[in-house]
């Protein structure tokens, strides 16, 4: 994989490089709650920008349907960026139209534009090779190199991140080459104990990564919504805890397989639960209880863990060389149910491991309670990017910058 030095080398002052970035932050309204993603890529950027080169910033957010939709648009993640840089970044109303071509045209030596959402154009996330590669031809026009260093997307076989790098000489940003450097380490060389921390709500999304983890890992622990399905697995009552019912005969499996291979399988001994979800908006107090992990009543969800089963994780935690957090351990953006999570943040801190937290809701939630980021090994921009790397798949967005 080439770099961005490989590309300094051979000059990039007045080249128009497009940086395939992953700026799909979380917004409310036109607020950005953790800006995280555009931190992360913005060093790549105002690298590129001081070799003299035109920057064309481009991303996806959130998943509109192919259409302009203003409550999808880039431009506070535009400002942002601006703001991270200390410059001015110019912004594109579209992709691959009139405005880009534009802003494209009017960028000096030095200077970065971003454009609209790549989404809004149905070409980027099309199945067909034809429609996709007619987008990325378009967006070839812009541009006379490219840098891959969206790595929260490298798992999408989309326009911008499959199709394009083959139409454009193409580099790995920073962000791509640390974030491969550091999970390489995990499916490579990792100091035991290796405790893996999976959390979020669906125990399906994480059934893969499971599967490979257990020949990996020395100890799963297990919380938030998925917990319930192993839970049940167990034969226990869950109430209305989130269940994917049909899950049960693989997380049976699992938990024999981990049993068959030495691997500690750890799952909640108590939990908090309601009968009702929080109110996120107003955040108002919950009416909440801990009971056991065995005994949570019919017509009760579980939100969090329990303090019990807090102590418990810390426990196991405390002698890791190796740490991997992907989920949170309940609903932390209500103060009542961050306690699990906030439990596991802190474990990660208080062992001498290599912790590495996994992006998308994990990575927010340890900002977002207040953690200080340099705390820890590594924390990875891309969630499902990072899972899919640990299960073993190529990335269709890493294969394209090999070539
Ligand atoms: C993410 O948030 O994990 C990445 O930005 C990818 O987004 P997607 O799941 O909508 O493709």
């Amino acid at each position: 994989m080439k770099t961005i030095d490989d590309l300094a080398q051979e000059g990039v002052a007045g080249k128009r490089v497009f940086v395939r970035a992953d700026l799909n932050v979380p917004l409310d309204g036109t607020t950005i709650t953790d800006d995280g993603r555009i931190r992360a890529v913005a060093p790549t950027i105002a690298k590129l920008a001081g070799l003299g080169a035109k920057v064309i910033v481009a991303s996806h957010l959130g998943r509109p349907k192919g259409a302009p939709d203003p409550a999808f648009s880039l431009a506070p993640a535009a400002e942002r960026l601006g703001e991270i840089l200390g410059k001015d970044v110019a912004f594109a109303t579209d992709t691959v139209g009139e405005s880009a071509a534009s802003v494209v045209a009017g960028l000096a030596e030095g200077q970065v534009a971003v454009l609209e959402n790549l989404r809004f154009n149905a070409g980027e996330t099309s199945k067909d090779d034809a429609e996709r590669g007619a987008f990325a031809d378009r967006l070839a026009e812009l541009a006379d190199l490219y840098v891959g260093d969206g790595f929260g997307a490298v798992h999408r076989k989309h326009a911008s991140v499959y199709d394009l790098p083959g139409r454009l000489p193409h580099a790995a940003g920073d962000l791509i080459a640390a974030e491969v450097g550091v999970l390489k380490k995990l499916t490579q060389d990792v100091k035991r104990p290796y405790v893996v921390v999976l959390g979020g709500a669906k125990v399906s999304d994480k059934l893969a990564v499971i599967d490979n983890l257990l020949k990996k890992a020395d100890r799963i622990l297990v919380g938030g919504g998925m917990a319930y399905t192993f839970l049940a697995a167990k034969g226990h009552e869950v109430g209305i805890s989130l269940l994917q019912k049909d899950q049960i005969p693989v997380c049976l499996e699992y938990l024999a397989e981990a049993e068959k291979r030495g691997v500690e399988f750890v799952l909640p001994v108590d939990v908090l639960v309601s009968a009702e979800f929080p109110d996120l908006k107003t955040k108002a107090p919950a009416v909440c209880e801990v009971v056991a992990a065995d005994a949570i009543p019919a017509d009760k969800e579980g939100l969090d863990i329990g303090p019990k089963t807090r102590e418990l994780y810390a426990a196991k935690l405390a002698d890791a060389g190796t740490v991997f957090w992907n989920g949170p351990m309940g609903v932390f953006e209500h103060p009542d149910y961050a306690g699990g999570t906030k439990a596991v943040a802190q474990g990660l801190l208080d062992s001498p491991a290599f912790t590495v937290v996994g992006g998308g809701d994990s990575a927010a939630a340890v900002r977002l309670l207040g953690f200080d980021e340099n705390a820890f090994g590594h924390i990875s921009t891309g969630g499902g990017a990072s899972l899919e790397y640990l299960e073993g798949k190529t990335l269709p967005g890493l294969a394209a910058l090999e070539d």
